[in-house]
């Protein structure tokens, strides 16, 4: 076997460097054909998926790479004020072109930004960019001019015909020191309302218009984006709490007090559920939710969950926002030995929206299958970013390793292991060896020496111990032996890939 086996494409290759990795992140998954071509119906159907098998044969990964073929959201979520009914704030769907025309009006009512010598000259002197003895300009942070060093923010000398800017200020001896200035132009033979105000070191112009938008926005109830519409389509709940999962409103310590607490819309924040709005939720070991997969299911069904506090002792339990969208593709995984443990109809719901899938533990040894491990030890390598490239008669070692565990493991000939994160380890350790002896490439040797502290724990105890059931026999305390604790390491040893 070794390099006498592998394909001419790759026996020609000096190391891992020179081996393509695809762009699509489906593509990076090995020999879970089935899940992979499911996952990418899935994502383009919206239908829901359950992965069923082992850890690290690539059920995240699968789920992630759904996201590559997942629309970026369309929908903006808020949740507004209630004037009415503070504790029941609405929810407000936004699209894109809403949410685009909410930005230009917002970038609208910035008016107008000139140069303060733009400006007529008594506004500028008031915002106090102009010195009104020697009619130079500065910013106005300078409270002395800087040319003349008379002071430019002055008393007024009270006067009657005191100009139509500042009245009053006038009138009460007020230094003109003002942040804004309101006046009035002509335009014609009509006349609107002005107002400048101070920008850095420049000078904003409002005119009706911009006056007149600013008072619409400022008119609308205030609102809270829970939902940005620049989000990921892909959100992971891995054994998620409820408030994580489903949302809550926080604690104000100031029970909603109108002066120094918070409204309870500013309180409200979105789960897992809301935040997958239009794209993947993915619920890794499903069955560890235990009751919390009702409420999922009744999202699924709804298409809506409400947010409430969650906490009966905190002052956001009172308040509510029903039925906030929540339309999301559920990615599922879990053991096999936990199917049973998943609620009936949330499974039901999935083989009736979606697909089950049972992930593979090996594929078949042929040239083919091992230019894929190729490919998998130049991502693994790549992912790192820490570790150098592998030489080819060094990866046939690693591709030997999945053999043999393919074996040890699963009992099964002539196949290479899919349970990747274990063997993506060696590959880290094998690099780390490199880097440690200053190598610019992973050798064989370092592959080997990897290879003799890199076994799984199982291996080694079997090893050491012969089984084990003996390791456990010597190992157990007395109270251990006497406790149902015990029944833990039983499960283990149940596990038939270490038999
Ligand atoms: N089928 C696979 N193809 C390529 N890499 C894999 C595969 N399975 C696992 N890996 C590697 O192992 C890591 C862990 O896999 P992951 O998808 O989290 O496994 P699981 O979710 O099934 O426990 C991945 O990030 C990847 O580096
Ligand atoms: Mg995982």
């Amino acid at each position: 076997m070794g390099i006498a086996y592998l394909n001419q494409d790759w026996k020609n290759l000096a190391d891992t460097s020179a081996v393509k990795i695809p762009q699509n992140p489906l593509d990076r998954v090995i020999g879970q054909e089935e899940a992979v071509r499911m996952a990418g119906i899935a994502s383009r159907q919206r239908r829901h998926l359950l992965l069923v098998g082992p850890p690290g044969v690539g059920k995240s990964m699968i789920a992630q790479a759904m996201s590559f073929y997942i629309p970026r959201p369309k929908e903006e979520i808020r949740v507004v004020h209630n004037p009415q009914y503070p504790e029941r704030p609405f929810f407000e769907v936004k699209t894109q072109a809403e949410v685009l025309q909410e930005k230009e009006e917002g970038s609208a009512i910035e008016g107008e930004v000139v140069d303060p010598r733009a400006v007529p000259q008594s506004v500028a002197e008031r915002l106090g960019y102009r010195c009104s003895k020697c009619g130079f300009y500065s910013i106005f942070t300078e409270s002395a001019c800087p040319q003349c060093s008379s002071p430019k923010f002055q008393v007024n000398s009270p006067s009657p015909f005191g100009d139509v800017f500042n009245v009053l200020g006038a009138a009460f001896g007020v230094p003109s020191n003002q942040e804004k200035v309101t006046s009035t132009r002509k335009i014609g033979d009509r006349e609107e309302i002005i107002v400048y105000e101070r920008y850095n070191d420049k000078v904003r112009v409002l005119n009706d218009k911009v006056l007149e938008r600013r008072r619409k926005l400022e008119k609308r109830s205030p609102s809270k984006v829970i939902i940005p519409l620049d989000r990921n389509p892909f959100v992971l709940a891995t054994g998620a709490s409820e408030t994580e999962l489903l949302g809550d409103v926080r604690h104000d310590p100031y029970g909603g007090h109108p002066q120094l607490g918070t409204y309870p819309y500013e309180r409200v924040i979105a789960g897992s559920v809301h935040e997958s709005h239009e794209g993947v939720l993915f619920i890794d070991e499903i069955t560890h939710l235990g009751q919390l997969q009702r409420q999922i299911l009744t999202a699924m069904q709804e298409k809506s969950f409400p947010i409430t506090g969650r906490n009966p002792q905190s002052a956001g339990a009172s308040v509510r926002v029903d039925k906030v969208p929540c339309d999301f593709i559920l990615v599922a995984a879990c053991n096999i030995q936990d199917l049973q443990h998943i609620l009936s109809p949330l499974r039901s719901r999935i083989v009736g929206g979606g697909y089950e899938i049972l992930m593979q533990t090996t594929i078949e040894d042929t040239p083919e299958n091992r230019m894929r491990y190729l490919q998998f030890i130049a991502q693994e390598i790549n992912a790192d970013g820490k570790i150098p490239h592998m030489a080819v008669d060094a990866a046939v070692l690693v591709i030997e390793e999945g053999r043999r565990r393919a074996k040890v493991q699963e009992n099964r000939e002539n196949a290479l292991t899919l349970r990747l994160r274990e063997l993506g380890g060696l590959v880290r350790a094998s690099g780390d060896l490199a880097v440690y002896h200053d190598s610019a490439i992973i050798e064989k040797e370092h592959v080997l020496e990897a290879l003799k502290t890199y076994l799984p724990v199982e291996e080694k105890i079997k090893k050491q111990y012969g089984n084990m059931g003996a390791a456990v026999a010597s190992e157990a305390t007395d109270s251990q032996k006497s406790q149902e604790y015990m029944f833990n390491y039983h499960n283990h040893i149940d596990d038939p890939s270490y038999q």
